[in-house]
């Protein structure tokens, strides 16, 4: 390396550098402060010895996403890095850079996004860094790099790169006194990759045939994806991906896959005209919502339909080893996997906590209620993985999204499933809640609340079946007699005050009642739960601010 001007430039910890349930998120306008992105990237670098290294690196392309590139590539020839492999215009969804570290044997990657949170000057901005094997970086990197975090002086820096991101157009190897910066297309490896997974042929067979479909790219990362694969490769007629352009603010709107954000394709979907299939992707490309015609399938629905039917798809024939979900995701999973014989796994939020199953075979299929899913394909929830999955099913079955889901439902029964979140809390009530909860847990099973009767309560652990790594206080669970849940914690992605999330679930078996409203059937579990967590009192509100 023959850098002449590598700075060392003094810097002190930052409070609050500690990342979350993925990565660390701030407001733009923290990330923004001159030294901040600096001293966590350094932070990170000092826990990782990136030294000889080779690392991916792209974003969503939200606002600060050029200009963190540069300093974050800045930043690396200045730490001995040997490649960096950047998506073209600085653009990578998640699920792409997971593919790219893993398909190139990177060392890791470094994700700028805050996912679904809204963007612009006034929005949100995120790294998160991820490891060799594609996935977020496990706890023990994490604390490693909050260690650092806590103990810096300095970072590296050099001049010696060009300024701007102009050679980030230009596809190809380009050296600049020893580092090597591969730009490449964001999107041809991962197209490849969908094509290997899925029988495009049948899926464009059945578009050919008439099916018609709406995908909805939040103007976020997604649409150049969506464009390429839906409408190029699979032949949807031009116009189904709507929204397709990515903009640094989403367009003013907050890229969310779910019926309150995503309403417009929701509504769509509910009208006479509305087509086959419609979906949507998040920010940066790794959530995923499926509407049917008049039907919305609930991510934890989708996840065990997507279990029960994923050997119909060319990549899955071999069947599905066993399937993992996150402990707030309903049951519908466990009971796919029960009747398939594998194995059901329940861990705690966040992507990161799938790695190691996925890595030792243990789980093909992952999900999260909070519109995740994915497989041991990459090491992230995948969006448009999923409307791929989607969409190979029903080429093979040729029936509706309805009719699979209510054949799904007759199967296995169904786990009426919701969220209702509490959002924008004072930190200090939130934390009162769940610790005066905490503190009541032992005495609650066999004590009674509204119409419910606590059969028990756990403050959720787990232990991680491969390498026996322990995570502690990831929420709490409250069953009840009769078969009900409800799960309590606090989110760990917010940028603002704290978000308290409850998550509801109830069972109707498959002679029980399949179809009425989800926020009656879970009626008397709100209730039971409101009393017990003493919700509404404790927090002075009157109920929820997003019920999905
Ligand atoms: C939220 C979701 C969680 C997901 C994470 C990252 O985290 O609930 O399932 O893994 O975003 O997309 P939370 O805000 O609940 O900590
Ligand atoms: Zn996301």
């Amino acid at each position: 390396m023959t850098f002449k001007d590598i700075q060392t430039v003094k810097t002190t910890p930052i409070a609050g550098q500690i990342p979350g349930t993925s990565g660390l998120r701030k407001k733009v306008k923290v990330f923004s402060e001159p030294g901040y992105l600096e001293t966590y990237t350094q932070a990170i670098f000092n826990a990782i010895d990136p030294t000889g290294k080779t690392f991916v690196l792209g974003g969503d392309g939200r606002f600060f996403n050029s200009e963190a590139i540069a300093t974050i590539l800045r930043m690396a020839a200045a730490n001995g890095v040997a490649k960096i492999i950047i998506g073209q215009n600085g653009i990578l969804s998640t699920p792409a850079v997971s593919h790219l570290i893993r398909k190139r044997s990177a060392d890791g990657g470094f994700i700028l996004s805050a996912s679904h949170n809204p963007g612009g000057p006034g929005g949100d901005f995120g790294l998160k860094y991820n490891t060799e094997n594609g996935g977020p970086a496990p706890e023990a990197i994490t604390d490693k790099i909050v260690a650092c975090a806590e103990t810096i002086s300095n970072y590296r820096i050099t001049k010696d790169l060009p300024e701007t991101l102009e050679t980030l157009s230009d596809l190809g190897t380009h050296t600049f006194n020893g580092i090597e910066i591969e730009i490449v297309d964001p999107v041809a490896d991962y197209a490849a990759l969908m094509e290997e997974l899925f029988d495009f042929d049948a899926i464009r067979k059945m578009i050919n045939a008439g099916f018609t479909l709406r995908f909805d790219a939040m103007h976020a990362v997604t649409g150049p994806y969506a464009t390429e694969i839906l409408e190029r490769r699979l032949g949807a007629v031009q116009g189904s991906v709507v929204n397709a352009v990515p903009l640094e603010d989403f367009g003013g709107g907050h890229p969310d896959p779910n019926p309150v954000w995503a309403k417009e394709l929701f509504d769509h979907m509910h009208e006479p005209n509305a087509p086959d299939f419609g979906a949507a992707s998040d920010g940066d490309g790794d959530r995923n919502m499926i509407v049917g015609k008049g039907i919305y399938v609930a991510p934890s629905d989708s996840l065990a339909v997507l279990a029960a039917n994923a050997h119909l798809a060319p990549g899955y024939a071999r069947g599905v080893a066993g399937v993992a979900r996150s402990m707030p995701t309903s049951a519908a999973s466990d009971r796919v996997a029960e009747k398939l014989g594998i194995k059901a796994f329940q861990t705690p939020t966040g992507w990161k906590f799938f790695g190691n199953l996925l890595d030792a075979g243990r789980a093909t299929l992952c999900g999260e209620e909070s519109a995740g899913t994915g497989s041991d394909h990459v090491r992230e929830k995948d969006g448009l993985w999923a409307v791929l999955l989607w969409l190979n099913i029903l080429a093979v079955r040729g029936e509706s999204v309805a009719d699979i889901l209510k054949d799904h439902w007759q199967t296995y029964g169904r786990d009426y499933y919701s969220r209702h979140d509490y959002e924008g809390l004072d930190t200090a009530a939130a934390n009162a809640v769940m610790a005066d909860l905490k503190e009541r847990l032992p005495a609650l099973p066999g004590h009674p609340a509204a119409s419910l009767t606590v059969s028990a309560a756990e403050d959720f652990a787990y232990t991680d079946p491969i390498d026996a790594s322990v995570a502690t206080g990831q929420g709490i669970i409250l069953t009840y007699e009769g078969g009900a849940r409800a799960m309590l914690r606090l989110s760990g992605t917010g940028t603002e005050g704290a978000t308290l999330r409850v998550y509801l679930e109830q069972y109707a078996p498959p002679d029980g009642d399949l179809g009425r409203d989800t926020q009656e059937a879970l009626s008397e579990v709100i209730a039971a739960t409101s009393k017990l967590a003493n919700i509404e009192d404790m927090l002075g509100r009157t109920g929820p601010d997003v019920v999905s």
